[in-house]
């Protein structure tokens, strides 16, 4: 049977490969005014196999633009891996004062091995050239993958990230020249070690309202643990050797309360003021069967990172990178001031039609038990006992959290995908601040100023398009309601 189009699902503003499989994001560097973006790739298929480096380019994150594969499997598969700019030639592989690109990227060896390789491209990223003395890194291991690299000032060398999966560690490399590689330090089995850890990066972040920074450790670990979420963190200091972790080592931290963040990285190439992380946005339990066609993968939305001081320490803040330059171009809704009892229904006409759109709320919650959002419904009527289809996001005064409630949001396809999320979630003056980005098979979620992040796949049918407001067992009031429809052009 030959496999229909699922033109529905495609994503408005998110990047999916015009065909075929990806899963990470690789090799993410501004450079030139634009946004480079390599990803895992299967050029010849819709599942994992053949991995190769996919590549697209963007100057907003929102409109990208496909290129040919950047670098094709051969010998080797390309596994995950990174990308910097070395401007003063430290590698010698320029052939141009502008300096050259250069990929650092995982080789899987027939299965059986996993070595850093390093490649580079004198023609702005669009082709590869691989170094005659590979491997740079090797330590005749099975697992050991996915070196991130950026240049640090603070001790004048290329630092690398990479991890021994099995192993729950992270090794710190150093080198001056992307070639020779010397071993700083290791980060071993703190935070969570549930499953193995894989696509680690090191970033400096501003801390919000002083003018100070931290190092912020990132990892990804997922696996078939119900409730298991993929993506951790730690805030420490680097010394240009060694990273120190400021909380108790046992303490996990995670990005996001969804299940679909997985392997993100932050750009290099920007300051710390734009860092900026994209993720790849599934889970691997069900990655395989996501019911989309003829593309498989997508990434979150790029986010902007900075860490806050909050009552229980330094904690990650994450922002949707979409410019108000876009959004003014956009039709839009708007209201304010009004009580909400029950549901009421927004959309109406073609304005949220497409299931593309990005709400900014502040609520006061008052006697409601539940006020929220419900997403790509597929209604008989307004009350949700007889909907067929919809996607739940909402304040829960008893529980004192932040749920998405996917349970009826999909087509079926695989029955570890229906799933509910929460995350706590204490109101500042009783107010609820919300921006939801909804881009047809995807749901971010970026609470209390984006403190709190849930992230969830959703598949909805064609017919599902409606989206309305409600609460549960008493009244709200909505301060301040703006939807953008992400599709529509105003006039
Ligand atoms: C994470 C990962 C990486 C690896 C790549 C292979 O999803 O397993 O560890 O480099 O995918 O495609």
């Amino acid at each position: 049977k030959k496999e229909q189009e699922t033109t529905h699902l495609r994503p408005v503003i998110h990047f999916t490969p015009q065909k075929n499989w990806m899963n990470d994001p690789n090799g993410l560097l501004f450079y030139k005014g634009q946004y480079h973006l390599y990803f895992q790739h299967n050029p010849f298929g819709n599942h994992w196999g053949h991995m190769s480096w996919g590549h697209a380019t963007s100057s907003d994150l929102l409109h990208w633009t496909e290129h040919p594969v950047a670098i094709p499997e051969d010998t080797t598969m390309i596994f995950s891996g990174s990308l910097v700019h070395d401007e003063h030639n430290t590698s010698g592989f320029a052939t141009s004062p502008e300096g050259s690109l250069v990929a650092i990227y995982t080789a899987h060896i027939d299965g059986k091995k996993q070595s850093q390789y390093i490649a580079y491209s004198n023609d702005g990223g669009m082709s590869f050239t691989k170094y005659a003395k590979n491997p740079v890194v090797d330590l005749g291991k099975k697992d050991f993958r996915d070196p991130n690299v950026f240049w640090h000032a603070g001790s004048s060398q290329w630092i690398m990230t990479v991890v021994l999966p099995l192993e729950y560690k992270v090794l710190f490399y150093g080198s001056k020249n992307l070639k020779d590689w010397s071993l700083l330090s290791e980060f071993a089995n703190q935070g969570d070690t549930r499953k193995p850890w894989e696509c680690p990066s090191l970033i400096e972040l501003p801390v919000e309202g002083s003018n100070t920074s931290k190092w912020v450790l990132m990892l990804s670990s997922n696996g078939s643990t119900e409730g298991y979420t993929g993506m951790q963190y730690f805030v420490g200091d680097f010394d240009g050797k060694t990273f120190t972790n400021l909380n108790a080592p046992q303490q996990a931290m995670y990005v996001d309360y969804g299940k679909d963040v997985y392997a993100g990285i932050p750009y290099n190439g920007l300051p710390k003021e734009q860092a900026t992380l994209v993720a790849w946005m599934t889970n691997l339990n069900y990655t395989g069967d996501n019911p989309t066609f003829p593309w498989r993968g997508q990434m979150t939305i790029p986010r902007k990172l900075s860490l806050k001081n909050t009552s229980s320490g330094l904690r990650l803040v994450q922002a949707p990178a979409i410019s108000s330059d876009f959004l003014e171009k956009k039709d839009s809704f708007e209201k304010e001031n009004f009580n909400i009892k029950n549901t009421i229904e927004l959309s109406g006409g073609t304005l949220f039609a497409d299931n593309a759109y990005l709400i900014e709320a502040e609520i006061e919650v008052k006697s409601a038990n539940k006020v929220g959002f419900k997403i790509a419904q597929e209604v008989d009527s307004l009350d949700s006992k007889k909907n067929k289809l919809e996607t739940k996001v909402y304040y829960d005064a008893k529980k004192k959290s932040l749920i998405l409630d996917r349970l009826k949001s999909s087509v079926k396809h695989h029955p570890q995908f229906p799933s509910v999320e929460q995350a706590n979630y204490e109101l500042k003056d009783g107010v609820l601040k919300l921006q939801i980005l909804v881009d047809r098979m995807s749901v971010e979620v970026f609470a209390n100023d984006g403190l709190t992040t849930i992230t969830d796949l959703i598949f909805p049918s064609e017919k599902a398009r409606t989206l309305s407001i409600f609460t549960e067992n008493g009244k709200s009031k909505v301060r301040k309601l703006k939807i953008w429809n992400l599709k529509g052009e105003s006039k």
